[in-house]
């Protein structure tokens, strides 16, 4: 049976602990209903009484959502705020100017802690740093840095002066750093000398250096360091300056930026179907009005918890999870260098146990590849780890299959802590899905209800709801804050993307198929609709990768489409047609290899293909079109029982079955 049937047919049911429920920020059934209800009741009163609630305005907002340019919603436009003083100067005022915030731990094992007000400091003068090069409010800046404490104060040094920073993740490589650098118009890049990982020494500046010697970078006049390792590296005089020395002169007072609720915060890309990644952009007022909640509802957080999300800052996750929410919250959290793998598949309940981590959110994949590990190795079992501080899990970034489920909540959460099994997006901006700690019964697999305010529905290809236990397109039927704005530089293929007419024009659609439980309407995702693949919980478009492997000499033609894997959830399998005849044996695996490292170096080694394949051709119909469908079952190994009579060239399934 497949993951996605089992979690139809799942039916063991886990509910919160009495002792939970009875302390959580949302606690019981019914105060989740009177919450739903205030927002459908009064939608714009709902969220307006939050933002209030919730967030230090400059000058407050007269109008909730401006809806006269749908899709283009507007949220507490006229509200002046700045995210970083909500996130760092509102502890100062509150008496938590030495509480914890940042816990560091490196990958080699070292650990700083930083305050609220070292962290303050930080941001204040890096932000200064920026401003005294001529770094402005509206202003670009590329982010392309460690996890790391100054990746963090970047972030929120950007945020600070109102320039919009667009984060990208460390193992993207040149090529890809480039195309965002130029797409997004930066006028600087901030990175590090190198980033240490695995007990391993990896490039980063050099990276910088040649993405900007592939051209079309004019507009960067400062490439920032981060002295991480003290390697060699390149310094281009009049270019490249290090961020300590930058910092150092600067004042530690930095009066904040103070911006429309509407100013973009960031943009990150994402892979959609096209071969361009998308630009996503965010606001500031709604997006941190979602990122706090979010983090008060969903993850119940409270002054005395220590928050670790094990996500990279170069992902939404980690700008959500990491950067924004649990410092909008005053929270304690762990922030951490390494990989979980390194010394040893024990460091993240090494971690756990030494920090006293009461909240964990991590991703299946990591689950996953732990269990194995935990299998083989009875040393590094969590079992040997004291995890009594953990209180809360929380899953993201693909469908948890109810057997990680069930050794998550058992190993690692002892049978009493719930698990958040959140569903969202990088448009999203937060949480969409997910149990409530303090709230839902939850069914392992299924991410459960929507968040109070969320109008999550099921819906057919023309836009009409399905009945319950029917599969369908899952959709947000009203805008919420924390949404995606537009699509950098292309307001027209972020129309066309998430509000399609065929669904009426005023519904998102999220690109995920979903279905309900016919009793409990709980939601379970099954998985994208479109042509984005989920590898280890990172979004690859299947046309990136084909466009990356055609662009080598030797390919003629290339489709790439998922199949299941057990660790990664899904693996990247490539169909490719040579220019010259078709390798077999050895020839075929060292070409194979080859086109493996091209799309390292074309996008990083996350898009790789897992498994190649060559053919004299490609399954494709009378018209020329590729028959995607037919290769996803080849690439399954199935037979293929579908119907083939638009084949062109039935001969060449024979020829595909075989993996060389
Ligand atoms: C998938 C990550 C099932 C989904 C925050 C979505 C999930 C895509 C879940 C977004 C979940 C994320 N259950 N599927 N709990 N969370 N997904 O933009 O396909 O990197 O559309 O954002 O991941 O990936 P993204």
């Amino acid at each position: 049976m497949s993951d996605l049937e089992t979690a139809k047919q799942e039916s063991r049911v886990f509910s919160p602990p009495a002792a939970f429920v009875a302390n959580a920020n949302i606690s019981g059934m019914d105060a989740y209903n009177a919450l739903c209800a205030e927002a459908e009741k009064d939608y714009e009163g709902f969220w307006g009484r939050l933002a209030r609630e919730n967030l230090q305005w400059h000058k407050p907002f007269t109008k909730v959502l401006d809806e006269s340019n749908a899709p283009n919603y507007k949220w507490f436009e006229d509200g002046l705020l700045n995210v970083s003083y909500n996130c760092l100067d509102v502890h100062l005022k509150n008496g938590n100017a030495d509480k914890v915030a940042l816990i560091f731990e490196s990958d080699a094992g070292d650990v700083s802690k930083i305050s609220y007000k070292d962290l303050h400091e930080k941001v204040c003068k890096f932000a200064n740093g920026l401003k005294s090069r001529g770094i402005k409010k509206g202003d670009r800046v590329v982010i392309y840095m460690p996890m790391s404490v100054e990746g963090v104060v970047a972030m929120q040094a950007c945020a600070r002066i109102g320039a919009t920073h667009s984060v990208v993740f460390g193992g993207f490589s040149a090529k890809s750093l480039q195309e965002r650098i130029v797409d997004v118009g930066a006028v600087a890049v901030i990175t590090a000398d190198e980033q240490a990982r695995g007990g391993k020494h990896l490039p980063l500046k050099s990276i910088v250096d040649e993405a900007l010697a592939l051209g079309d970078c004019e507009k960067i006049k400062d490439v920032i360091i981060y002295k991480r390792t003290g390697g060699n590296i390149n310094f281009v005089a009049g270019r490249d300056l290090w961020m300590h020395e930058l910092v150092a002169p600067q004042s530690n007072v930095c009066e904040p930026e103070w911006v429309s609720a509407e100013h973009p915060l960031f943009i990150l890309y994402t892979s959609g179907s096209t071969g361009k990644p998308k630009g996503v952009q965010h606001s500031s007022g709604g997006y941190l009005l979602w990122s706090l909640l979010t983090m008060k509802w969903t993850f119940d957080i409270k002054p005395t918890d220590v928050f670790w999300c094990t996500a990279d800052i170069g992902w939404v996750t980690g700008h959500s999870y990491i950067t924004y929410g649990p410092l909008a919250a005053g929270a304690t959290e762990i922030v951490f260098e390494g990989i979980p793998t390194y010394p040893n598949a024990g460091r993240f309940w090494d971690m756990i146990q030494k920090h006293k981590a009461t909240i964990f959110y991590t991703a299946p994949t990591a689950i996953r590849s732990l269990i194995k590990a935990a299998d083989g190795d009875a040393k590094i079992h969590p079992k040997q780890y004291d995890l009594s501080s953990l209180r809360l899990l929380g899953s993201v970034g693909e469908p948890i299959n109810p057997e990680a489920w069930m050794w998550y909540y058992k190993h690692i959460g002892g049978e009493k802590c719930p698990i958040a099994d959140t569903f969202w997006q990088t448009e999203t901006g937060g949480h969409m899905i997910s149990p409530l700690p303090g709230v839902t019964p939850m069914v392992p697999g299924s991410c459960t209800l929507p968040l109070p305010g969320i109008m999550t529905a099921i819906v057919d290809e023309t836009g009409h709801d399905l009945p319950n236990g029917q599969g369908g397109i899952l959709v947000v039927k009203k805008p919420w804050p924390s949404m995606i704005r537009t699509i950098w530089g292309d307001n027209e293929r972020f129309k066309k993307s998430y509000f399609p007419d065929e669904l009426g024009g005023t519904m998102y659609l999220a690109g995920d198929g979903a279905i309900r439980n016919k009793d409990t309407g709980y939601f379970t995702i099954t998985g994208r609709i479109d042509d984005v693949l989920n590898v280890s919980g990172h979004r690859m478009g299947t046309m990136e990768i084909e466009s990356a492997l055609v662009a080598n000499p030797l390919v003629a033609e290339a489709a790439v489409v998922g199949k299941p894997d057990d660790t990664t959830g899904e693996a990247i399998c490539a169909f490719v047609v040579l220019k010259r005849s078709r390798p077999t044996g050895d020839e075929a695996k060292q070409i194979a290899t080859e086109l493996r490292n091209w799309v390292a170096k074309e996008i990083g080694p996350i898009a790789k293909p897992k498994e190649i394949r060559f053919g004299d051709n490609l399954p494709k119909t009378r018209s020329g079109k590729i028959m995607r469908r037919l290769l996803r079952v080849l690439a399954k190994g199935e037979e293929i029982t579908q119907d083939i009579s638009t084949l062109e060239n039935p001969a060449i399934l024979e020829q595909l079955k075989q993996a060389q």
